[in-house]
């Protein structure tokens, strides 16, 4: 998890040096009023934007700095691991809620609303349901079962739910899973229908990743869930990741790739956001960085229903970057000691930004708990 040392002194002194210039940058055209220090969650309240994190339960347990950050600078929160399927049911038909149910209880205490992360994915699954030989018929009702379950024991707790994460592959085709392979393309219409079954109230999304800007993949997104919608499955939001990486480019299309979502009359949100960059960092590639959290910010805030803002944590002390890209790193908003890097500075600005320049009489952004199901 930890970034190596030297790397992570190398971070620090040019987060350090940075700072004072872009604490002090104006937000306005020329020479507005400077960006006021006020935590992400007030500032995006301005934009009737929820700003959340995933949240890693050891670091909330055990490191005091981490948790005060979480509670003050966020108005969600996600799990980062523990409401997995290999964490929440270890053993077929036991489950075990407790770490999760920590985490609804601190977002109750500090006036947060809770992402559910995550029913249906290939990943992070329990090795009796990868391994074990279980038969169509089987394996469609332990889905069923473990939605139920998982769906109804959060019931009225969770907000939004990532109720089907990653089908697709970069060419639009779906993903050759356990799910597929087994059941069918109907599992995802069958995940849908059975998580509305256990809680009617709660946002039920699609969220995948590289469908953020316009391209194969984000058009097969976008024709399952208007096909979904068209025959009256209950989807009601579509999730873009995040994950990005400053030595590919960055994306320059991401908003009217939002924005066809947004048409369709569907929730968005961004729900993963991190920009990683080839170590060691440095003070160009931090800018770079904060110019890539800024348009995943701008594609967010320009569509009416984006409704909420999340990244993959906040602090590169505790990343899952480094452990799956390896030579990777710094990828998010706080460096290891918690100063924070122009990305945040970059996000408190535009955040301030955009609820000075929206106008009185400005239908503006749907609130997001205005969103309702169809
Ligand atoms: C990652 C976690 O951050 C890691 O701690 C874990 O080891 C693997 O999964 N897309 C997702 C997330 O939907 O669930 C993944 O989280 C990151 C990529």
């Amino acid at each position: 998890m930890h970034l190596p040392r030297l790397v992570a002194a190398a971070a620090a002194t040019c987060c350090l040096a940075l700072l004072p210039v872009t604490a002090a940058t104006p937000a306005g055209a020329s020479g507005g009023p400077s960006v006021p220090d006020r935590p992400l969650r007030q500032l995006a309240a301005d934009d009737h934007l929820r700003v959340g994190t995933a949240v890693d339960m050891s670091a909330l347990t055990d490191d005091a700095a981490y948790r005060r950050l979480t509670g003050s600078e966020f108005s969600t929160v996600t799990a980062e691991n523990v409401m997995k399927w290999e964490a929440l049911e270890p053993r077929q038909g036991e489950y075990d809620y407790a770490a999760a149910d920590r985490l609804v209880d601190f977002a109750r205490r500090h006036g947060q609303k809770v992402r559910g992360h995550v029913l249906v994915w290939h990943s992070q699954l329990p090795s009796w349901l990868t391994s074990g030989d279980l038969t169509a018929d089987e394996l469609r009702a332990v889905l069923h079962r473990h939605i139920t379950d998982t769906v109804r024991h959060f019931k009225g707790q969770v907000w939004q739910w990532d109720v089907v994460n990653e089908a697709f592959n970069e060419d639009g085709t779906l993903r050759d899973s356990i799910w597929l392979r087994k059941l069918g393309p109907g599992y995802i219409a069958d995940a849908f229908r059975w998580a509305h079954e256990a809680d009617p109230h709660a946002l039920l999304f699609y969220n995948d990743y590289n469908t953020e800007w316009t391209g194969p993949k984000s058009d097969a997104v976008y024709d399952l869930v208007r096909r979904l919608r068209a025959e009256g499955v209950p989807v009601h939001g579509v999730g873009f990741q995040g994950h990005l990486g400053i030595q590919y480019g960055l994306p320059t299309d991401m908003a009217a790739n939002f924005a066809r979502f947004d048409r369709l009359g569907l929730a968005t949100a961004v729900t993963e956001a991190d920009v990683r960059m080839e170590m060691p960092a440095d003070a160009a590639k931090l800018a770079t960085q904060a110019e890539g959290y800024r348009r995943l910010l701008d594609a967010c805030l320009r569509a009416r229903h984006c409704i909420s803002f999340t990244v993959w944590g906040f602090t590169d002390k505790y990343s899952w970057v480094p452990d799956t890209f390896p030579g990777e790193g710094a990828a998010n908003l706080f460096d290891e000691e918690y100063r924070p890097k122009p990305a945040y500075r970059t996000l408190q600005s535009e955040l301030a930004g955009r609820a000075r320049s929206a106008r009185p009489d400005d239908a503006g952004r749907t609130r997001p708990e205005s969103i309702s199901q169809p």
